[in-house]
């Protein structure tokens, strides 16, 4: 009877799980200009999904959507369930530069409590933020004091405390040099796969295509604008990875391809 009632709700092992999030038909449009036309994209909970596309194609105006920063023109996008929550993180820290790295993370959930102070609970999950992001003895130090790669540190934490299931990066690490962004895309990874938030899912815009590849499981390749869904590119490499096991990877060459013919 057991079984049954297992094989009833969970379903076979190998079905793929439920989308948290599914784009359906959307569009949106600012006065003469079509950013998005007609998108439908649906990512399932668990996924890490890279968005690869020209610049200006639509990609910041997708995440903004799916954040409820932009609104759709039409279409829609309909969530697993209404209490999912998704934080955004750009390629700017944007940190304020008179608080500390502990009151920079805090910020959303001050924002949160509509002028009542936070308390000695919001404080401690600051800073078990700051130490999933390996910044716990930089509580106290302020934004000038970090190197970028800590700034962008202290951004995620910020991202992470208000206990996302989606997590909306856009070009999170674009500015940083090629060594500081390695390690964070590793650290990014592990805390995606991590128990100790409950973020599920990670959808991230990129530019560069070895990140995409080795990151994600799907790579979405998008056309000029308006952007459309040119290839939905599924990346079965086991994880952990190494950066050698996609580099040269049939995918590879073929996301390389279709960016390049400029579709
Ligand atoms: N708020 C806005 N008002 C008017 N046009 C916008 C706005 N946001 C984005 N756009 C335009 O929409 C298009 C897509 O922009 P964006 O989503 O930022 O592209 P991408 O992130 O792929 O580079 C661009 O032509 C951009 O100029
Ligand atoms: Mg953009």
């Amino acid at each position: 009877m057991n079984a049954i009632v297992l094989s009833e709700t969970r379903g076979p092992a190998i079905m793929p799980p439920d989308p948290i999030l599914s784009l359906e038909d959307l569009s949106v449009v600012f006065g003469d200009l079509v950013a998005i036309k007609a998108l439908s994209l649906a990512v399932r909970r668990g996924e890490f999904v890279s968005l690869l596309g020209p610049s200006g194609c639509g990609k910041s105006t997708l995440l903004k959507a799916i954040a409820g920063l932009v609104p759709p023109t039409g279409g829609k996008i309909v969530r697993a369930f209404a209490s999912m929550s998704a934080s955004f993180m750009f390629q700017k820290p944007l940190l304020l530069p008179w608080r500390t790295a502990l009151d920079n993370v805090l910020l959303p959930v001050e924002i949160e409590r509509g002028g009542n102070a936070v308390d000695s609970s919001d404080r401690r999950n600051a800073e078990r933020m700051l130490n999933l992001v390996q910044l716990g003895e930089f509580a106290g130090a302020y934004p000038h004091q970090l190197s970028g790669g800590m700034q962008q540190r202290v951004a995620l934490a910020r991202a992470l405390i208000s206990n996302p299931d989606v997590l909306l990066l856009d070009e999170p690490f674009g500015a940083l040099d090629e060594l500081t962004r390695e390690v964070l895309n590793e650290e990014l990874i592990r805390i995606w796969r991590s128990m100790e938030t409950r973020l599920s899912t990670v959808i991230m815009v990129t530019h560069s295509i070895p990140e995409a590849a080795a990151m994600s499981d799907r790579v979405i390749v998008f056309s000029q604008r308006p952007a459309r869904i040119v290839e939905d590119v599924p990346v079965d490499v086991p994880r952990p990875r190494e950066p050698g096991d996609v580099r040269s990877a049939a995918f590879v060459r073929r996301i390389r391809a279709l960016i390049r013919s400029g579709r």
